[in-house]
Protein backbone atom coordinates (compact mmCIF):
# COMPACT_ATOMS: atom_id res chain seq x y z
CA UNK A 1 0.00 0.00 0.00
CA UNK A 2 1.02 3.39 -0.81
CA UNK A 3 1.75 4.22 3.33
CA UNK A 4 4.49 1.65 2.78
CA UNK A 5 6.35 3.48 0.46
CA UNK A 6 9.44 5.49 2.01
CA UNK A 7 10.04 8.83 0.64
CA UNK A 8 13.68 7.37 -0.75
CA UNK A 9 11.50 4.32 -2.55
CA UNK A 10 8.99 7.20 -3.80
CA UNK A 11 12.15 9.02 -5.60
CA UNK A 12 13.31 6.12 -7.09
CA UNK A 13 9.61 5.15 -8.20
CA UNK A 14 9.26 9.13 -9.82
CA UNK A 15 12.80 8.94 -11.53
CA UNK A 16 12.61 5.41 -12.91
CA UNK A 17 9.23 7.00 -14.48
CA UNK A 18 10.89 9.96 -15.76
CA UNK A 19 13.54 8.04 -17.48
CA UNK A 20 10.72 5.68 -19.43
CA UNK A 21 9.23 8.53 -20.53
CA UNK A 22 11.86 10.01 -21.95
CA UNK A 23 13.64 7.03 -23.31
CA UNK A 24 10.32 6.04 -25.05
CA UNK A 25 10.19 9.40 -26.60
CA UNK A 26 12.88 9.79 -28.12
CA UNK A 27 12.67 5.91 -29.29
CA UNK A 28 8.98 7.08 -31.14
CA UNK A 29 10.23 10.55 -32.16
CA UNK A 30 13.23 8.33 -33.74
CA UNK A 31 10.59 5.98 -35.08
CA UNK A 32 8.27 8.58 -36.82
CA UNK A 33 10.90 10.40 -38.69
CA UNK A 34 10.05 9.88 -41.88
CA UNK A 35 11.51 7.23 -44.19
CA UNK A 36 10.10 8.14 -47.36
CA UNK A 37 9.78 11.03 -49.75
CA UNK A 38 5.96 10.63 -49.57
CA UNK A 39 6.00 10.69 -45.99
CA UNK A 40 8.32 13.46 -45.48
CA UNK A 41 7.23 15.92 -47.89
CA UNK A 42 3.29 15.17 -45.97
CA UNK A 43 5.05 15.73 -42.80
CA UNK A 44 5.64 18.87 -44.51
CA UNK A 45 2.26 19.37 -45.93
CA UNK A 46 3.47 19.03 -49.16
CA UNK A 47 3.28 16.23 -52.19
CA UNK A 48 6.30 14.59 -53.71
CA UNK A 49 5.33 13.08 -56.62
CA UNK A 50 7.13 11.23 -60.06
CA UNK A 51 6.09 10.93 -63.79
CA UNK A 52 5.09 7.78 -64.59
CA UNK A 53 4.71 5.49 -67.65
CA UNK A 54 2.50 2.37 -68.01
CA UNK A 55 5.42 1.10 -70.23
CA UNK A 56 7.19 0.11 -67.16
CA UNK A 57 4.20 -0.89 -64.83
CA UNK A 58 4.96 -5.18 -65.91
CA UNK A 59 8.48 -4.22 -63.86
CA UNK A 60 7.91 -4.78 -59.80
CA UNK A 61 10.55 -2.64 -58.55
CA UNK A 62 9.17 0.10 -60.80
CA UNK A 63 6.06 -0.31 -59.11
CA UNK A 64 6.98 -0.71 -55.56
CA UNK A 65 9.80 1.58 -55.39
CA UNK A 66 6.34 4.15 -56.97
CA UNK A 67 4.89 2.48 -54.18
CA UNK A 68 7.03 2.97 -51.11
CA UNK A 69 8.48 6.13 -51.46
CA UNK A 70 6.17 8.72 -53.58
CA UNK A 71 2.53 10.58 -53.08
CA UNK A 72 1.33 11.59 -56.06
CA UNK A 73 2.09 10.49 -60.12
CA UNK A 74 1.86 12.78 -63.30
CA UNK A 75 1.30 10.59 -66.51
CA UNK A 76 5.01 11.26 -68.47
CA UNK A 77 2.76 10.75 -71.83
CA UNK A 78 -0.46 9.06 -71.28
CA UNK A 79 -2.57 12.07 -71.02
CA UNK A 80 -1.27 13.87 -74.01
CA UNK A 81 -3.36 15.50 -76.90
CA UNK A 82 -1.58 12.65 -78.89
CA UNK A 83 -2.37 9.63 -76.56
CA UNK A 84 -6.12 11.13 -75.94
CA UNK A 85 -7.44 11.93 -79.15
CA UNK A 86 -5.13 10.34 -81.90
CA UNK A 87 -8.20 10.95 -84.27
CA UNK A 88 -10.54 13.91 -84.10
CA UNK A 89 -13.21 13.31 -81.63
CA UNK A 90 -12.80 9.46 -80.93
CA UNK A 91 -10.98 9.76 -77.37
CA UNK A 92 -8.63 6.90 -75.75
CA UNK A 93 -8.18 6.72 -71.73
CA UNK A 94 -7.06 3.57 -71.46
CA UNK A 95 -3.49 3.78 -70.65
CA UNK A 96 -3.97 7.09 -68.32
CA UNK A 97 -7.15 4.86 -66.46
CA UNK A 98 -4.33 3.14 -65.67
CA UNK A 99 -2.62 5.72 -63.70
CA UNK A 100 -5.37 7.19 -62.25
CA UNK A 101 -6.43 3.82 -60.85
CA UNK A 102 -3.13 2.71 -59.43
CA UNK A 103 -2.84 6.30 -58.08
CA UNK A 104 -6.48 6.79 -56.49
CA UNK A 105 -5.94 2.76 -54.99
CA UNK A 106 -2.40 4.05 -53.45
CA UNK A 107 -3.94 7.26 -52.35
CA UNK A 108 -1.86 9.36 -54.59
CA UNK A 109 -2.51 12.62 -55.88
CA UNK A 110 -2.36 13.31 -59.41
CA UNK A 111 -1.62 15.87 -62.12
CA UNK A 112 -3.02 16.00 -65.17
CA UNK A 113 -0.44 16.99 -67.88
CA UNK A 114 -1.04 18.41 -70.07
CA UNK A 115 -3.65 19.46 -72.24
CA UNK A 116 -2.34 22.26 -74.39
CA UNK A 117 1.21 21.78 -75.45
CA UNK A 118 3.45 22.84 -79.42
CA UNK A 119 4.61 18.70 -79.18
CA UNK A 120 3.11 15.78 -79.27
CA UNK A 121 0.09 16.83 -81.18
CA UNK A 122 -1.67 14.12 -83.52
CA UNK A 123 -1.20 14.93 -87.60
CA UNK A 124 -4.63 16.16 -87.82
CA UNK A 125 -4.33 18.90 -85.46
CA UNK A 126 -1.07 20.23 -86.96
CA UNK A 127 -2.98 20.27 -89.94
CA UNK A 128 -6.10 22.47 -89.26
CA UNK A 129 -5.76 25.53 -90.90
CA UNK A 130 -8.89 27.84 -90.06
CA UNK A 131 -8.08 29.77 -86.79
CA UNK A 132 -12.28 28.72 -85.73
CA UNK A 133 -11.39 25.24 -86.46
CA UNK A 134 -8.61 25.26 -84.34
CA UNK A 135 -10.47 26.95 -81.34
CA UNK A 136 -12.99 24.77 -81.61
CA UNK A 137 -10.76 21.31 -81.16
CA UNK A 138 -8.55 22.78 -78.80
CA UNK A 139 -11.81 23.46 -76.83
CA UNK A 140 -13.39 20.27 -77.58
CA UNK A 141 -10.00 18.11 -76.86
CA UNK A 142 -10.26 19.81 -73.37
CA UNK A 143 -14.20 19.36 -72.51
CA UNK A 144 -13.28 15.69 -74.10
CA UNK A 145 -10.05 15.20 -71.79
CA UNK A 146 -10.19 17.31 -68.59
CA UNK A 147 -13.94 15.80 -68.59
CA UNK A 148 -13.50 12.54 -68.49
CA UNK A 149 -11.17 12.52 -65.70
CA UNK A 150 -12.91 15.22 -63.55
CA UNK A 151 -12.62 15.42 -59.75
CA UNK A 152 -9.69 12.82 -60.33
CA UNK A 153 -7.18 15.55 -60.78
CA UNK A 154 -5.49 17.88 -58.11
CA UNK A 155 -3.58 20.11 -60.65
CA UNK A 156 -3.82 20.00 -64.64
CA UNK A 157 -1.08 21.50 -66.55
CA UNK A 158 -3.60 23.17 -68.52
CA UNK A 159 -0.85 25.02 -71.07
CA UNK A 160 2.98 23.98 -71.38
CA UNK A 161 5.60 25.58 -72.94
CA UNK A 162 3.79 28.43 -74.54
CA UNK A 163 7.01 31.07 -74.20
CA UNK A 164 10.25 31.36 -75.08
CA UNK A 165 13.17 32.03 -73.77
CA UNK A 166 13.40 35.52 -74.45
CA UNK A 167 9.36 36.10 -72.80
CA UNK A 168 8.13 36.09 -76.46
CA UNK A 169 5.38 33.50 -76.76
CA UNK A 170 6.69 30.82 -78.95
CA UNK A 171 5.42 30.60 -82.76
CA UNK A 172 3.19 27.36 -81.69
CA UNK A 173 -0.36 26.48 -84.47
CA UNK A 174 -2.23 27.57 -81.39
CA UNK A 175 -0.07 31.30 -81.12
CA UNK A 176 -0.17 31.43 -84.68
CA UNK A 177 -3.58 30.57 -85.59
CA UNK A 178 -5.51 31.93 -83.01
CA UNK A 179 -3.35 34.33 -81.19
CA UNK A 180 -2.99 35.45 -77.68
CA UNK A 181 -6.20 34.52 -76.51
CA UNK A 182 -5.60 30.45 -77.02
CA UNK A 183 -3.88 30.35 -73.39
CA UNK A 184 -6.58 31.82 -71.65
CA UNK A 185 -9.44 30.33 -73.82
CA UNK A 186 -7.71 26.98 -72.66
CA UNK A 187 -8.21 27.96 -68.69
CA UNK A 188 -11.48 28.91 -69.59
CA UNK A 189 -12.67 25.11 -70.97
CA UNK A 190 -10.83 23.60 -68.40
CA UNK A 191 -12.29 25.21 -65.80
CA UNK A 192 -15.81 24.42 -67.41
CA UNK A 193 -14.61 20.71 -67.44
CA UNK A 194 -13.31 20.24 -64.04
CA UNK A 195 -14.66 23.17 -61.99
CA UNK A 196 -12.43 21.29 -58.64
CA UNK A 197 -9.17 20.95 -60.55
CA UNK A 198 -6.35 23.57 -59.75
CA UNK A 199 -5.31 24.75 -63.01
CA UNK A 200 -2.00 25.71 -63.84
CA UNK A 201 0.56 26.66 -66.22
CA UNK A 202 3.49 25.17 -66.81
CA UNK A 203 6.83 25.88 -68.69
CA UNK A 204 10.52 25.25 -68.28
CA UNK A 205 13.77 27.30 -67.50
CA UNK A 206 11.28 29.43 -65.70
CA UNK A 207 12.69 28.48 -61.98
CA UNK A 208 14.76 31.49 -61.75
CA UNK A 209 14.39 35.53 -62.16
CA UNK A 210 14.42 35.47 -66.36
CA UNK A 211 12.88 37.11 -69.08
CA UNK A 212 11.13 34.15 -69.71
CA UNK A 213 9.80 33.38 -66.05
CA UNK A 214 8.67 37.35 -65.94
CA UNK A 215 6.97 37.08 -69.35
CA UNK A 216 4.76 34.16 -67.40
CA UNK A 217 4.62 36.42 -64.09
CA UNK A 218 3.52 39.04 -65.95
CA UNK A 219 0.59 36.76 -67.37
CA UNK A 220 -0.49 35.47 -64.46
CA UNK A 221 -0.77 38.53 -62.96
CA UNK A 222 -2.69 39.52 -65.67
CA UNK A 223 -5.25 36.77 -65.47
CA UNK A 224 -5.60 37.48 -61.85
CA UNK A 225 -6.69 40.92 -62.48
CA UNK A 226 -9.06 39.57 -65.14
CA UNK A 227 -10.35 37.13 -63.23
CA UNK A 228 -9.25 34.62 -65.99
CA UNK A 229 -8.94 31.09 -64.21
CA UNK A 230 -5.53 30.07 -62.92
CA UNK A 231 -4.98 28.76 -59.64
CA UNK A 232 -0.77 27.29 -60.12
CA UNK A 233 2.36 27.70 -62.20
CA UNK A 234 4.36 24.63 -62.88
CA UNK A 235 8.11 25.20 -62.92
CA UNK A 236 9.59 22.14 -65.12
CA UNK A 237 13.14 22.66 -63.20
CA UNK A 238 14.90 20.44 -65.94
CA UNK A 239 18.37 21.45 -64.44
CA UNK A 240 21.49 21.57 -65.66
CA UNK A 241 24.33 20.25 -63.12
CA UNK A 242 25.40 23.25 -61.07
CA UNK A 243 23.02 25.71 -62.36
CA UNK A 244 20.39 26.12 -59.66
CA UNK A 245 19.39 29.74 -59.99
CA UNK A 246 20.27 31.57 -56.48
CA UNK A 247 16.88 33.52 -56.63
CA UNK A 248 15.25 30.10 -57.12
CA UNK A 249 13.11 30.69 -53.85
CA UNK A 250 12.28 34.36 -54.43
CA UNK A 251 11.07 33.17 -57.89
CA UNK A 252 8.89 31.05 -56.68
CA UNK A 253 7.89 33.50 -53.63
CA UNK A 254 6.95 36.43 -56.27
CA UNK A 255 4.50 33.72 -58.18
CA UNK A 256 2.89 32.88 -54.94
CA UNK A 257 2.04 36.64 -54.37
CA UNK A 258 -0.11 36.52 -57.07
CA UNK A 259 -2.33 34.04 -55.30
CA UNK A 260 -1.31 30.82 -57.04
CA UNK A 261 0.12 28.00 -55.93
CA UNK A 262 3.36 27.16 -57.13
CA UNK A 263 4.23 23.39 -58.13
CA UNK A 264 7.86 21.79 -59.07
CA UNK A 265 6.67 19.64 -62.24
CA UNK A 266 9.42 17.75 -63.89
CA UNK A 267 12.73 18.04 -61.87
CA UNK A 268 15.49 15.95 -62.96
CA UNK A 269 19.01 16.82 -62.90
CA UNK A 270 21.59 15.98 -66.09
CA UNK A 271 24.32 14.80 -64.87
CA UNK A 272 27.03 12.07 -65.56
CA UNK A 273 27.74 8.90 -63.22
CA UNK A 274 31.12 10.23 -61.71
CA UNK A 275 31.34 10.67 -58.26
CA UNK A 276 31.95 14.23 -57.71
CA UNK A 277 28.64 14.65 -60.45
CA UNK A 278 26.37 12.46 -58.23
CA UNK A 279 27.41 14.78 -55.01
CA UNK A 280 26.39 18.33 -57.07
CA UNK A 281 23.34 16.59 -58.15
CA UNK A 282 22.26 15.90 -54.13
CA UNK A 283 23.46 19.76 -53.68
CA UNK A 284 21.17 20.84 -56.41
CA UNK A 285 18.32 18.38 -55.80
CA UNK A 286 18.54 19.61 -51.93
CA UNK A 287 19.12 23.51 -53.22
CA UNK A 288 15.58 22.49 -54.76
CA UNK A 289 13.40 21.50 -51.64
CA UNK A 290 14.96 23.84 -49.52
CA UNK A 291 13.29 26.87 -52.14
CA UNK A 292 10.32 24.87 -52.15
CA UNK A 293 10.04 24.31 -48.53
CA UNK A 294 10.31 28.27 -47.65
CA UNK A 295 7.61 28.86 -50.02
CA UNK A 296 4.43 28.12 -48.13
CA UNK A 297 2.42 28.29 -51.04
CA UNK A 298 5.10 25.54 -53.17
CA UNK A 299 2.77 22.70 -52.73
CA UNK A 300 4.20 19.70 -54.53
CA UNK A 301 7.53 18.55 -55.78
CA UNK A 302 7.38 16.25 -59.17
CA UNK A 303 11.02 14.20 -60.67
CA UNK A 304 10.40 13.58 -63.84
CA UNK A 305 10.31 9.57 -63.86
CA UNK A 306 11.84 7.23 -61.19
CA UNK A 307 15.06 5.11 -62.34
CA UNK A 308 17.54 6.80 -64.27
CA UNK A 309 17.72 4.04 -66.43
CA UNK A 310 14.02 5.33 -67.63
CA UNK A 311 14.70 8.97 -67.76
CA UNK A 312 13.67 10.63 -70.49
CA UNK A 313 16.96 12.26 -71.03
CA UNK A 314 18.85 8.79 -71.51
CA UNK A 315 20.56 6.25 -68.55
CA UNK A 316 24.19 8.08 -68.74
CA UNK A 317 22.49 11.61 -67.70
CA UNK A 318 21.85 9.81 -64.67
CA UNK A 319 19.12 12.60 -63.89
CA UNK A 320 17.45 11.05 -60.86
CA UNK A 321 16.62 9.99 -57.51
CA UNK A 322 17.25 6.14 -57.96
CA UNK A 323 19.84 4.23 -60.15
CA UNK A 324 19.49 1.78 -62.91
CA UNK A 325 18.54 -0.83 -59.79
CA UNK A 326 16.67 1.25 -57.79
CA UNK A 327 19.19 1.72 -55.50
CA UNK A 328 18.85 5.25 -53.66
CA UNK A 329 21.54 7.34 -54.73
CA UNK A 330 23.01 10.42 -52.59
CA UNK A 331 20.33 13.13 -54.12
CA UNK A 332 18.01 10.81 -52.79
CA UNK A 333 19.19 11.46 -49.32
CA UNK A 334 19.85 14.86 -49.86
CA UNK A 335 15.87 15.38 -51.03
CA UNK A 336 14.47 13.04 -48.03
CA UNK A 337 17.35 15.17 -45.11
CA UNK A 338 16.05 18.32 -46.92
CA UNK A 339 12.49 17.52 -46.72
CA UNK A 340 12.69 16.70 -42.83
CA UNK A 341 13.12 12.86 -43.55
CA UNK A 342 15.76 10.31 -42.31
C1 LIG B 1 8.78 13.93 -72.42
C2 LIG B 1 8.65 12.47 -72.03
O1 LIG B 1 9.38 12.25 -70.85
C3 LIG B 1 9.16 11.57 -73.14
O2 LIG B 1 8.88 10.21 -72.86
C4 LIG B 1 8.51 11.96 -74.47
O3 LIG B 1 9.09 11.20 -75.50
C5 LIG B 1 8.68 13.44 -74.74
O4 LIG B 1 8.17 14.18 -73.66
N1 LIG B 1 8.62 18.80 -70.92
C6 LIG B 1 7.38 18.25 -70.70
C7 LIG B 1 7.22 16.78 -70.75
O5 LIG B 1 6.44 18.97 -70.36
O6 LIG B 1 5.95 16.40 -71.22
C8 LIG B 1 8.28 16.12 -71.56
O7 LIG B 1 8.14 14.70 -71.44
C9 LIG B 1 9.66 16.58 -71.12
C10 LIG B 1 9.79 18.07 -71.30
Amino acid sequence: MFHHITRKGFFVITLAFLLTTLLSSMFFSKASAASTLGSAAAAKGRTFGAAVSTTHFGESQYLSTLDAQFSGVTPENEMKWDATEPSRGSFTFSAADMIVSHAQSHGMKIRGHTLVWHNQLPGWVSNISSSSDLLNAMRNHIAGVAGHFRGKITYWDVVNEAFNEDGSRRASIFQQKIGNVFIEDAFQAARAADPNAKLCYNDFNTQGINAKSTAVFNMVRDFKSRGIPIDCVGFQTHLTLGQVPSDMQSNLQRFANLGVDVNITELDDNANSSSSALQQEATDYQKVVQACLAVSRCTSITTWGITDKFSWLGANAAALLFDGNYNKKPAYTSVLHALGGA
